[in-house]
């Protein structure tokens, strides 16, 4: 595999946990599997005062705990790893200390020999997100003057709503240019989700298949048994809609929606997510009331285990209205899917944790046969991003013996009878493609804006009404029960229900 040009990779915001749960955890797998640049150093840089030693030690016990590395050999290689990793104490709102990070990242050019090639990842809260650039800038260190390179990856949420979307690109845009910029969506470092392309574009098989006139519709279900841990405080802005649906749901709608790019470059991609964007239809207020549910985690059990509700979750409100899941139907106004609904599931606290995406074909206009299916159940091409990741195609076949009596079965293909290796964390793919300058993964400006476009107008009509049709369901369940007939019809039946204002319920 390509190594990437010799670099120094910069955290913002070292200390929390996306750096010690997913950063520092995937450079080590890469530095492992041997796939970190010849030359590299990490800074890490946040504002807990302490020093690279102590970093190192804290970062020892993170890394081992979240890769349950127990033997000799992966402590001690962990340990080498380690010594690539630098701290400084760093304010990121104070322009003066950016003179010294640029100082810390000139020595180490110096003493291990690295050209000017700079990557800066912003594991900050998003608050920062609008600092750092611009500090950066004002302290030229956004371009090389030696003709090195610089990056700068940004993680989700990229804006609140299409306007702080667009403050956001143009902020970032004029201090990087927009093929520096890399937007983080983990979902895209997921092989089951790359694998879409692979599956939809390396095979004859699919492509005559895959439109309006053999398709009835198409489910994607992303649920979690998680509530909101300790993040509370960014969850309760934004809710399920703004943290699953604007970004990983609607990357994975348009990996399976897209048009087959025209070469499998990173912009000719990009362009064709764009274009599924652009093409959701927008609901009109009337529309939208038959086509959205909204709900709210209550008290319940998961794995028998007693968990509290939303509404007690620490830094929630206690009368906090925001939706904890969602499901919704969208539809995509094209020549290709004109007409098919594309029904989307997510939410915190439920059942399982499972992400799916299940494409439903039309069946046979007769049914000749004992037992043969009929409906859009009959043939289903079962995508399991996560866990036990695979593939499974359903269909009919005769029972062995007299007649013709029909039985569904399921031909499956399991990701871990491909190859040994376990599936690498969406993030090591991601960072190992940002160092490598490849942004096919990576959220395109124009792409999320469309995004925001389709979104805005459910959040603005949730402002108004902030408490109508929410729904509540119990942590561990299936989510609020009215939708179970999500499926089959749209929302107008269900919505009676969800009326209902089971307020003494609500913890
Ligand atoms: C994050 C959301 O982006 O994705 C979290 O902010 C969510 O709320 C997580 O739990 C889900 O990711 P995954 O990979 O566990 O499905």
């Amino acid at each position: 595999m390509k190594k990437a040009e010799n670099q120094i990779l910069v955290i913002f915001g070292a200390s929390g946990d996306l750096t010690h749960r997913k950063l520092l955890p995937a450079l080590f797998e890469l530095y492992s599997r041997d796939l970190l640049p010849e030359k590299f150093q990490v800074i890490g840089a946040a504002r807990t005062p302490q020093s690279t030693d102590e970093f190192r030690n804290k970062q020892q016990a993170f890394i081992s705990e979240v890769l349950k590395i127990s033997d000799y050999s992966q402590l001690s290689k962990l340990a080498d790893f380690l010594q690539l990793v630098n701290y400084i104490d760093f304010d990121t709102d104070d322009a003066k200390q950016y003179q010294i990070l640029k100082e810390k990242i000139i020595f180490l050019e110096k003493e291990y020999n690295i050209p000017d090639n700079i990557i800066y990842y912003l594991a900050t809260p998003p608050a920062m997100y609008d600092i750092i650039p611009i500090n950066l800038q004002k302290c030229g260190m956004n371009v090389s003057l030696s003709g090195g390179s610089r990056k700068i990856i940004i993680e989700k949420p990229f804006g609140y709503d299409l306007e702080s979307a667009q403050r956001l690109n143009h902020l970032l845009e004029s201090t990087f240019h927009e093929s520096e910029i890399f937007r983080i969506d983990h979902y895209l470092g997921k092989e089951t989700v790359q694998n879409i392309f692979v599956l939809r574009f390396s095979n004859g098989i699919f492509e005559p298949l895959w439109n309006r006139n053999y398709i009835d519709s198409i489910e994607i279900i992303s649920t979690e048994t998680l509530g909101v841990e300790n993040r509370g405080k960014y969850y309760d802005i934004v809710g399920a809609l703004r943290d699953m649906v604007q970004n990983h749901l609607m990357q994975l709608i348009a990996f399976i929606a897209m048009e087959p790019p025209a070469t499998f470059d990173p912009e000719s991609i990009r362009d064709e997510i764009a274009k599924v964007f652009k093409a959701l239809h927008v609901y009109s207020p009337e529309e939208r009331v038959h086509n959205i549910i909204r709900g709210q985690y209550m008290e319940g059990n998961i794995d028998e285990k007693k968990v509290i509700g939303y509404r007690r979750e620490k830094n929630v409100a206690p009368n906090s209205n925001t939706e904890t899941y969602i499901a919704m139907k969208l539809m995509i106004d094209n020549w290709r899917w004109g007409g098919i609904p594309f029904f989307i599931y997510t939410g915190k606290r439920l059942k399982e944790k499972r992400t799916e995406i299940i494409i439903h074909f039309k069946s046979t206009p007769q049914q000749f046969f004992i037992g043969q299916c009929s409906g859009s159940s009959c043939n289903q091409l079962i995508i399991k991003v996560q866990p036990d990741e695979s593939i499974s195609l359903k269909f009919g076949l005769k029972i062995p013996g007299a007649g013709f009596e029909v039985k569904q079965v399921s031909m499956d293909f399991k990701y871990n009878t491909l190859s040994e290796e376990k599936l690498p964390d969406a993030y090591e793919r991601l960072l190992l493609d940002a160092m490598l300058g490849d942004s096919t993964l990576f959220s395109r400006n124009d792409a999320l804006e469309a995004s925001w476009k389709f979104i805005d107008p459910i959040e603005e009509e949730w402002k108004k009404h902030p408490s109508k049709d929410l729904c509540y369901y119990k942590a561990g369940s299936t989510g609020p029960t009215i939708i179970s007939n999500f499926r089959e019809q749209t929302f107008r039946y269900i919505r009676n229900e969800c009326e209902l204002p089971i307020q003494n319920e609500i913890q």
